[in-house]
């Protein structure tokens, strides 16, 4: 599991830096910031921004910042008055995210017009007032779903701790979790954007019919479930444009790290692989002792060295890293 949660890691990272030059240049090309600030020519104007699944960072700060760049070269291509923007960015995540840590880390340099707030609570509800954000941002977290399907704790089924798609009734209730989040998901962003708001989307999704086990090392723990599910690509669009609410404006189908890059994000990941699944395991396994846990973490660094052929190779089939941007209509 942690093997795959490390792939996963070196995903997130290479995500953001891959996906920077084609979000850019669709939001600079999709941003109207006339029509969502027809009055504001001489006045400020607050541009809201959210991170939804922002973690601990530092991502999260790279993803806010090469958006707030491609909104500000959008404003200062403009043909007439530049507007005199603001951003308010607000970084959510669960309620159990370390909040601190992220506020800790906030760029101690950002410009003066750049002021964050935190937003707890699942991403599958409301999370702001109707029609108040401008632009949303989720990078790498879509794949963790609301739930673990309860056909399945109730029937005692079990694949592995998350879905590798072997087994088809599993890999049935978790599509159709995916599909239930998604539009939850969708439908909230729905009511919080302006119209002509954008949403970006940053995921890891299989290849078309491949199923997780063909993409790395899985192990069994028999009593373990994880709620997250790995679409395709396809399944992801078809929720996005389901309710007529979104289109899609922009969809980037980026190539994985090079094994060079892989092994550089590697060195850097086993801390923050922790910070996102170590409440899981604690919440997971009640009585664990601060000493097991601290030793699962070592075990990972150690794992990782001896793994990193496996994780590297080029013959590995490797997650799509896939770059949406949607529009709210
Ligand atoms: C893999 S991290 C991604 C962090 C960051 N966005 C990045 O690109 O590196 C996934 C994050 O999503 C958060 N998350 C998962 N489900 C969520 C939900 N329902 N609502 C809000 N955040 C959620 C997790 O707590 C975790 O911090």
């Amino acid at each position: 599991m942690l093997m795959k949660e490390l792939k996963n890691f070196i995903m997130q990272k290479n995500i953001v830096d891959t996906a920077k030059q084609a979000m850019q240049r669709a939001i600079e090309h999709e941003l109207d910031l006339k029509s969502l600030f027809p009055l504001s020519a001489t006045s400020s104007a607050t541009f809201h921004i959210a991170d939804f699944g922002c973690s601990i960072g530092p991502t999260t700060f790279m993803s806010v910042q090469n958006i707030i760049e491609a909104v500000n070269h959008n404003n200062n291509q403009a043909s007439t008055t530049k507007l005199p923007l603001e951003f308010q960015v607000s970084f959510n995540d669960q309620t159990n995210n370390d909040f601190n840590t992220l506020f800790r880390s906030l760029p101690a340099h950002r410009h003066d017009n750049y002021f964050a707030a935190g937003v707890p609570g699942s991403f599958y509800g409301r999370l702001f007032p109707t029609s108040s954000l401008h632009l949303g941002s989720i990078s790498s977290s879509l794949h963790w779903i609301s739930r673990v399907p309860g056909e399945l704790t109730a029937a005692g089924r079990r694949d592995s701790i998350q879905c590798t798609g072997l087994d088809e009734d599993v890999a049935r209730a978790y599509s159709g979790q995916f599909t239930r989040d998604m539009e939850a998901f969708f439908d909230a962003r729905a009511e919080e954007l302006v119209s002509g708001g954008l949403l970006a989307i940053s995921a890891l999704c299989l290849p078309a019919g491949a199923v997780l086990a063909q993409t790395g090392l899985e192990e069994k723990l028999k009593s373990f479930y994880l709620p997250m599910y790995y679409p395709q690509a396809e399944e992801l669009e078809a929720s996005i444009t389901k309710k007529r609410c979104f289109s899609i404006r922009k969809l980037v189908k980026m190539a994985p790290p090079s094994p060079e890059k892989s092994q550089k994000l590697i060195q850097t990941s086993a801390s923050q692989i922790r910070a996102v699944s170590e409440a899981i395991i604690k919440q997971h396994f009640k009585t664990i002792t601060p000493d097991s846990v601290d030793l699962i973490f070592e075990r990972l660094k150690e794992k990782l060295a001896e793994n990193m052929h496996a994780i590297t190779s080029p013959t590995t089939l490797h997650h799509l890293e896939v770059f949406i941007l949607a529009k709210r209509l």
